[in-house]
């Protein structure tokens, strides 16, 4: 470690010395004097998706700097110890190996002894069998009927993902309607189930360790609807399970048959490609899921093989290391240009924040620098409306990243060319900005006085050169989303070994949940026991009202 870090201290040390060389540019100018900036920070990939990162504060020196980082730090050879099926994720001894769900390592892997592409594929046959019964109504439910309705329970990775792809995936739906419950909160699944029928409805209970207290609380109270209205053996009908705990499963009532399980080597926030991608299944189908699948392979191959200039995960992951550690920026926007990427950004926090939100290197060492920003975003245009005003004229530098397709997916072809424009709207005002000048002979166009115009002109003027690429696509079908997530897993990892931390272990989420256990009983009777006891009695005392 020590070596390695040493190695690496000698460019961040000249990525820091080089972030004076920008101390007078601006993104105004550098496209004004070079035309072929476009040309030059964008690459393409499978002749369908762009990065376009010409918007950055990056000349070419950033880019050999940022390279030989990456070098450095070795992702490349840490990425093929994860192909091999090393053990990544140290801290909690196990492999990490979602690239296999879609097939990207060799045919013949074994972990523990255990071909697992054997396994993959025996689990993906039965998955399909599934989804395929549901869609066309062989897999009925008690009454012999199909099912209209099917409830996903799960959180965290075992409801991010899914929900997040099959709202994206919204106009490749020719299965059952597909509802997702998450949150502890009654409301989710008491709203949820008031517009369903239990006997039209199939329930998901997706935890790969089947104890987590919200999933297994939330699919208590879907028993329950269920067996009050059709009796304790409708539960063989309509439930199914999705995890890796078959004691667990088969404790809550669930015939193995009916579970479909997952390996200790699928992180959470990376298992949309296991079997908790069941809900993607049914809504889309078996071959819209290898057309996923296949997507991510593709972006797998690309990122194992293309040289850095032309590797967007790598290019991805530089940027957004130049900033977090050189610039000190402390988040950054994930901004998609379409309404059906809505969750995108949530699905992103956990992913990025969930993996690179850490203080310590593998070795249990303090990090020297910031690891991961806080990951934020919406659709737009809707952020434009709500917070892009401080994107563009905050104190902060908040580095975007835009994504938009080029051609909608069965939406109106005039809309989304307003949807374009406004992106690229976008990306051109953080990049040039309005100049003061600019701002006075429009001020003066319209007919303010001098005075006026004196007084408004500091409003008015956009500074511009804020950092945003651009993610550009042909369209959101199957395998374009399997690429784009795949993009950020691989980005996620590039950081993840930079940063020289584990990203595949989640240990800040513990502390909170055993606190939540212990208080439970507290809460319950609002009496003084484990936790503040002044909130208890203010609890208390509310409660009395
Ligand atoms: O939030 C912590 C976490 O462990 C996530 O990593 C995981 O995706 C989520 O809880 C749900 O866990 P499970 O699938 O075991 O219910």
């Amino acid at each position: 470690m020590g070596k390695f870090m040493s190695s690496m201290e000698v460019i961040w040390t000249d990525l820091v010395h080089h972030r004076q060389d920008f101390d007078s540019f601006h993104l105004r100018e550098a496209f004004a004097a070079d035309p072929s900036r476009f040309e030059r920070f964008s690459t393409e990939m499978d002749g369908c998706l762009t990065l376009d990162y010409s918007r950055n504060r990056v000349d070419e020196k950033t880019m050999l700097l940022l390279e030989k980082l990456i070098e450095a730090a070795g992702v490349r050879t840490r990425f093929a110890e994860m192909k091999g099926g090393a053990t990544i994720n140290n801290t909690e001894g196990r492999a990490v190996l979602h690239v296999a769900l879609r097939g990207s390592v060799s045919a013949n892997l074994e972990v523990n002894g255990q071909k697992i592409m054997d396994d993959i594929n025996a689990v993906k046959k039965r998955l399909y069998a599934f989804a395929t019964g549901v869609r066309d109504g062989s897999i009925a439910a008690k009454d012999g009927q199909p099912f209209t309705d099917v409830v996903n329970i799960g959180i965290g990775g075992s409801d991010l993902g899914p929900h997040m792809v099959t709202r994206a995936l919204s106009a490749f739906h020719d299965g059952p309607r597909v509802h997702f419950v998450s949150n502890v909160d009654g409301a989710h699944m008491g709203d949820t189930l008031k517009t369903l029928e239990p006997a039209r409805t199939l329930f998901l209970v997706a935890s790969k360790t089947f104890t987590t207290q919200e999933t297994m609380t939330n699919a208590r109270a879907a028993k329950a609807w269920l067996t009050a209205a059709l009796g304790d053996d409708a539960v063989a009908d309509h439930f199914a399970a999705l995890s890796t705990n078959k004691e667990g499963v088969e404790g809550f009532g669930i015939n193995t048959d009916r579970m479909f399980e997952f390996w200790d080597w699928v992180g959470g926030r990376y298992s949309v490609w296991s079997a908790i991608g069941l809900p993607v299944m049914i809504a889309i189908g078996a071959d819209g899921f290898e057309e996923f699948l296949a997507g991510a392979r593709s972006m797998d191959s690309h990122f194992a093989s293309a040289p850095f200039r032309e590797n967007i995960p790598m290019l991805m992951a530089a940027l957004g290391l130049w900033y977090r550690n050189v610039w000190d920026c402390a988040s950054m926007a994930v901004l998609p240009y379409d309404q059906r990427l809505e969750y995108f950004a949530d699905f992103l926090q956990q992913l990025d924040m969930e993996s690179n939100g850490k203080s310590v290197h593998n070795d249990g060492s303090s990090l020297a620098r910031a690891s991961g920003p806080v990951i934020w975003g919406a659709s737009g245009t809707n952020g434009q409306h709500a917070f892009y005003q401080e994107l563009h004229q905050g104190t902060d530098i908040i580095p975007c990243e835009f994504l938009v397709a080029a051609k909608p997916t069965d939406a109106d072809d005039y809309q989304h060319e307003l949807l374009l424009a406004n992106c690229f709207a976008q990306v051109e005002a953080l990049a040039k900005g309005r100049t003061a000048e600019e701002a006075k002979a429009q001020l003066e166009a319209s007919g303010k006085s001098a005075e006026e115009v004196a007084a408004l002109v500091p409003h008015k003027v956009f500074e511009g050169n804020r950092p945003s690429s651009l993610i550009f696509y042909d369209e959101l079908t199957p395998k374009m989303l399997g690429r784009l997530i795949a993009l950020y897993e691989q980005k996620v990892f590039v950081q993840g070994v930079v940063w020289g931390v584990n990203p595949y272990d989640q240990w800040g989420v513990e502390l909170g949940k055993e606190l939540a256990n212990k208080l439970a009983p507290a809460v319950k009777t609002g009496d003084r026991g484990e936790g503040d006891p002044a909130i208890l009695d203010r609890l208390k005392a509310y409660r009395a009202k």
